[in-house]
């Protein structure tokens, strides 16, 4: 499962569509985390887009992840500044990829 923890335990390394990106990344094989209030763990995301899906706001795109061992796409928290922290993506991903800092 994703650390909720990721703020002090990786580093920040970047931004991709304005999303911030978490250490360590290693392209392809090693994406990080993606964002900070939702936050998605590349490494894990199998692409199965239950979150897409069901968030009631339309917070995540999809972005191709060529080569990635674990799936070829990713559920990006594109518009994470509108998530009303329903909690619904945490509880359906089947990976527990997803974290929503609701605290
Ligand atoms: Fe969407 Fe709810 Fe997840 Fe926020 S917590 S990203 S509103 S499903
Ligand atoms: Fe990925 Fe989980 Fe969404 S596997 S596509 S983060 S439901």
């Amino acid at each position: 499962a994703i650390d909720p923890q990721f703020h002090e335990n990786r580093e920040k390394v970047g931004e991709e569509n304005g999303i911030a990106v978490w250490g360590p990344v290693d392209e392809p094989e090693e994406l990080g985390i993606r964002g900070t209030h939702v936050a998605v763990d590349y490494d894990l995301c199998i692409a199965d887009g239950a979150c897409l899906e069901d968030c009631p706001v339309d917070v995540f795109e999809w972005v191709d992840t060529p080569d990635h061992p674990e799936s070829e796409r990713k559920a990006e928290p594109t518009h994470e500044a509108q998530c009303i922290d329903c909690m619904l993506c945490v509880d359906v991903c089947p990976v527990d990829a997803i974290d929503v800092d609701a605290g």
